[in-house]
């Protein structure tokens, strides 16, 4: 595995392995802290690529609260080793000044419902302008056929498929299923952060999501009945939601009856940890 830290560098690398025959080259974008959720997306990107890069950056400028992006976790050396085990051929680590220097003057804002909801909410818009920058400076950098994104992540996924068609970018963007640990909690970087109390409390989130899955196998299509269901399930473990919400999959546009794809979506605080989980609900 080759370990680059400047455009310029994941540049020529690409470059290279292209004149060595690699036609079709698959990006990876992570902040770090390496789980299985990540390497999943690596294991895709085997399968649709011959050249894996995996870019390694946490990104100031997506961060809405400064105590997040400080305690965000940082084990790069760990990382590197998961990276190579997992047969990552290239891994892209820059420093914040490589990819953000002096002068640095340009946001990337995708506009419209899709970035008024949800997360952008409950973080704050500039959490997505720093997720269209990043990913946009990340997709040139490694001239990149092909990008891996987690669905675990909905909104980010339908704000980088917005991004990509709107700048003519021509990477396709293939999203990958939420891998969860064996308590049903999807794999996050921030879980680490969880006293064992509070992840027990967490497990409620994908427990309220199995309940609304359930509801709606049963025939529930009204938003009105699964959503307190979800409540319910959450207020029983303990924990109050930032928000419980049904929208449209391809708009984000809330609904208030099942008939059309729907993605059910929760984020909630538990202790000093925001989490966010989701299922899609697809009508037979
Ligand atoms: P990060 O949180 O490190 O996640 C990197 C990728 O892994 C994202 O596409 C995310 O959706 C995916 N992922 C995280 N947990 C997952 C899980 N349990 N199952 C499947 N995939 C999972 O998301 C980011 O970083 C950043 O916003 C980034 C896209 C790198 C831009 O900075």
């Amino acid at each position: 595995m080759k370990i680059v830290r400047s455009v310029s560098g994941a540049r020529a690398a690409v470059r290279l392995a292209r004149t060595d025959g690699v036609t079709r080259v698959g990006l990876v974008p992570t902040m770090g802290a390496l789980h299985d959720g990540h390497l999943s997306l690596v294991r895709a990107a085997q399968h649709g690529s011959d050249l894996v890069v995996m870019s390694i950056f946490v990104n100031p400028k997506q961060f809405t609260e400064l105590s997040d992006l400080e305690r965000y976790p940082r084990q790069e050396a760990a990382d590197a080793a998961l990276a190579e085990a997992a047969r990552v051929d290239i891994l892209f680590a820059p420093e914040p000044s490589e990819l953000y220097p002096d002068g640095f003057a340009t946001t990337v804002h995708v506009g419209g419902p899709l970035t008024q909801t949800l997360e952008a909410a409950g973080r704050g818009p500039e959490h997505f302008d720093g997720v269209a920058t990043v990913v946009a400076k990340l997709l040139l950098a490694v001239d990149a056929d092909t990008a891996y994104f987690g669905q675990k992540d909905a909104q980010q996924v339908m704000v980088v498929r917005r991004m990509v068609a709107d700048l003519s970018i021509p990477t396709e963007i293939v999203a990958c299923p939420t891998v969860r640990d064996a308590d049903g909690l999807a794999m996050s970087s921030r879980n680490v952060r969880l006293s064992a109390e509070e992840r027990a409390q967490a497990a409620a989130i994908p427990r309220a999501l199995e309940a609304a899955e359930t509801a709606f196998a049963l025939g529930e299509t009204r938003v009105e009945h699964v959503h307190a269901r979800v409540v319910a399930v959450l207020t029983a473990g303990g924990i109050a939601p930032e928000y419980v919400a049904f929208v449209d999959a391809d708009s984000f546009v809330p609904v208030a009856e099942i008939a059309g794809p729907v993605l059910c979506a929760i984020a909630a605080r538990v202790g000093a940890v925001r989490l966010i989980d989701n299922t899609l609900l697809t009508p037979p």
